[in-house]
C-alpha cells in the first residue's frame, strides 16, 4: 500500500460532489433505477443521500484501482452487506478480513488455479449433456420455458458437482439445493440493503430463509461427513479443500471452517454465472448478426462433437460474448466499501468511516470508457481491442485487487462450455413485449422472469 496523499487546501470536501437525492420510499420500489439514473446524470463519482448518512457512487476507474488494488488496506467490506451474508455463509472468504481472510484465501487458491480447474471440464460438460438431455425429454414444442430457471438449472448442476462430486448424494437432491441457496441468498440481500431494519426483526421470507440454511446445512454436513470416512469420489472440491494445509503453519481448516468455505462456494459459485448466462440470451436473442458469427464458430471448432478444455481456445469468440455480457450487465453491480482511516482519493478527502458503493454497472458503463456504451459489441473484447490502451479498471466483472473473484477462470470455463453446447442444441428467441429492466437483488437479475422459445436444432 502507497502512503496516501496527503490533505492540503486544494483538497476538495465530498460536500461539493454533484448529490442525487432520493426519496426513501421511490429507492425502495427501484433501487437499480435511482442507482443507474444517478451515475448517469451526475458523472462517475456522486453523492447519494438515501438513508440518514450520505455514501458515494463510483463508477471512475482510477477510484476503483485505489480503493480496490492500491489503497486495498485502507477500504474493507462495509458490515451493512456483509453481516447480512455472514448470516449464511459466517467466516468464509467472501466475508472474511484480514489474517484470517489471507490464510484462507493462501490454501483455497491453488485448488482454483488454471490448471487444476481443467479437470472439472468434464464434469461440467457431462452435466450440461444431462440437463440438456431431461429438457428434451420433457419439454413441449413451442411451449416457453422461463430462462432464468433453466439457465440457473444448468450452472447449479455444474457448480454442486464440481464442488459436492456425483456420488454423496442423489443428483435430483443436489439439484433441489440450488433452490434453497437461492431463497437464502435473496433473503440475505434484502436484509443487506434495509440496514436501518434492526437484526431482531424478521423481514419477508424469514421463516423460507430458516428452512433454507436448515436444509443447506444438513446436506452440506452429510456431505462433508462422506469426504472424511472416505465414501465420496476423490476428485471434488470438498475433498480437495480438506486436504489442503497452511504452508506457514501446517494445519488444515477446521470443520468450521470447512462449512463455511462450502457454503461460500457454493453461494458465490452458481447464481452469479446463471445471471451471466441468462443477460448473455437476453442480448444474443436480439442481435441475428451476432448469434450466426458465434453458430459459425462453434460449428467450425466442434461440429456436434461435446467441447472439451482443450477446444477453449477455438472459442474465443463465445468469450467474447460472455465478456461483452457481463459488461452490460454485471451479475454483482455493486460492492461497499468503507475507509478505514482518512484518505485522499481523486483530489478528494475520504473521511474515516465515508462508504463508497463501488458500483460496477456504472463502471461498465461509463462513456469515457466505453463509447455507445449500451450497444452490445463483443468486438469490444477481440484481442485487437483489448490490446488498445483501455483502462485497466475499467471492466471488473469479477471485482480486482486481493479481494478478486477466486473463481474467475472457473466461471469463464463454465460460461463458454454453456454457450458452445447450449448453441450446438437449440436456437433461442425471446417471447415478444416483455419487461427486461434489471433490478438488484443477490446478483442483476431481470426484475421479471423472462419467458423464451427453445427450438432444438
Ligand atoms: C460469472 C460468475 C461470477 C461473477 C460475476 C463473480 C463475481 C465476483 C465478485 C465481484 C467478487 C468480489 C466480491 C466482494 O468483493 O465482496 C467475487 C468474489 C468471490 N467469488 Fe465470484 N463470481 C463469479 C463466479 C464464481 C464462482 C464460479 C466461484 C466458485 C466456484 C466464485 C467464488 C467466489 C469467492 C469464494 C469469492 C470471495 C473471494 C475473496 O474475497 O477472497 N465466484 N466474485
Amino acid at each position: 500500500m502507497s502512503s496516501p496523499a496527503p490533505i492540503t487546501t486544494t483538497t476538495r470536501d465530498l460536500a461539493t460532489l454533484p448529490t442525487a437525492q432520493l426519496l426513501p420510499d421511490i429507492f425502495r420500489q427501484a433501487p437499480f433505477g435511482f442507482l443507474e439514473q444517478a451515475a448517469r446524470q451526475h458523472g462517475s463519482f456522486v453523492r447519494l443521500m438515501v438513508g440518514p448518512k450520505p455514501v458515494y457512487l463510483v463508477s471512475d476507474a482510477d477510484l476503483f484501482q485505489h480503493v480496490l488494488r492500491d489503497e486495498v488496506k485502507n477500504y474493507r467490506k462495509s458490515p451493512f452487506l456483509y453481516n447480512a451474508a455472514k448470516t449464511m455463509v459466517g467466516e468464509g472468504l467472501l466475508t472474511s478480513e484480514g489474517d484470517f481472510w489471507l490464510r484462507q484465501r493462501r490454501m483455497i487458491q491453488p485448488q482454483f488455479h488454471r490448471q487444476r480447474i481443467a479437470f472439472f471440464a468434464k464434469i461440467m460438460t457431462d452435466a450440461m449433456d444431462e440437463v440438456m438431455q431431461e429438457w428434451a425429454r420433457t419439454d413441449t414444442p413451442d411451449q416457453p420455458v422461463e430462462l432464468g430457471a433453466r439457465m440457473a438449472h444448468l450452472t447449479v448442476e455444474m457448480v454442486s458437482r464440481a464442488l459436492f462430486g456425483t456420488h454423496t448424494l442423489p443428483l435430483d437432491e443436489i439439484g433441489k439445493l440450488g433452490q434453497e441457496m437461492v431463497a437464502a441468498a435473496n433473503y440475505v440481500a434484502l436484509r443487506g440493503y434495509m440496514p436501518f431494519v434492526p437484526q431482531s426483526i424478521p423481514l419477508p421470507g424469514h421463516g423460507r430463509f430458516q428452512q433454507a440454511m436448515r436444509r443447506l446445512t444438513q446436506a452440506v454436513n452429510t456431505i462433508i461427513a462422506a469426504g472424511e470416512n472416505g465414501d465420496s469420489e476423490g476428485d471434488n472440491l470438498i475433498n480437495m479443500l480438506m486436504e489442503v494445509v497452511d504452508e506457514e503453519t501446517q494445519q488444515g481448516m477446521t470443520p468450521a471452517q470447512l462449512f463455511d468455505e462450502v457454503m461460500t462456494v457454493f453461494s458465490a459459485g452458481f447464481e452469479t454465472t446463471a445471471t451471466a448466462l441468462t443477460w448473455l440470451w437476453v442480448l444474443l436473442a436480439q442481435s441475428p448478426e451476432v448469434e450466426e458469427k458465434l453458430r459459425a464458430e462453434v460449428s467450425a471448432a466442434l461440429g456436434d462433437r461435446t467441447p472439451t478444455f482443450d477446444d477453449l481456445p477455438k472459442l474465443g469468440y463465445c468469450r467474447q460474448i460472455f465478456q461483452e455480457a457481463m459488461r452490460i450487465y454485471p451479475p454483482i453491480p455493486m460492492l461497499p466499501r468503507t475507509a478505514q482511516a482518512d484518505d485522499v482519493a481523486n483530489g478528494y478527502h475520504i473521511p474515516k468511516g465515508t462508504i463508497l458503493l463501488m458500483f460496477y454497472y456504472g463502471l461498465h458503463h461509463n462513456p469515457a470508457y466505453w463509447p455507445q456504451p449500451e450497444v452490445f459489441d463483443p468486438a469490444r473484447f477481440s484481442p485487437a481491442a483489448q490490446a488498445d490502451g483501455r483502462h485497466r479498471f475499467a471492466y471488473l466483472p469479477f471485482s480486482a485487487g486481493p479481494r478478486q473473484c477466486i473463481g474467475m477462470d472457473f466461471a469463464m470455463m463454465e460460461g463458454v462450455l454453456a454457450l458452445a453446447m447450449l448453441v450446438q442444441r437449440y436456437r433461442v428467441s425471446l417471447v415478444p413485449g416483455q419487461d427486461m429492466t434489471p433490478n438488484l437483488s443477490a446478483t442483476l437479475k431481470p426484475r421479471k422472469d423472462i419467458y423464451i422459445h427453445m427450438t432444438p436444432c
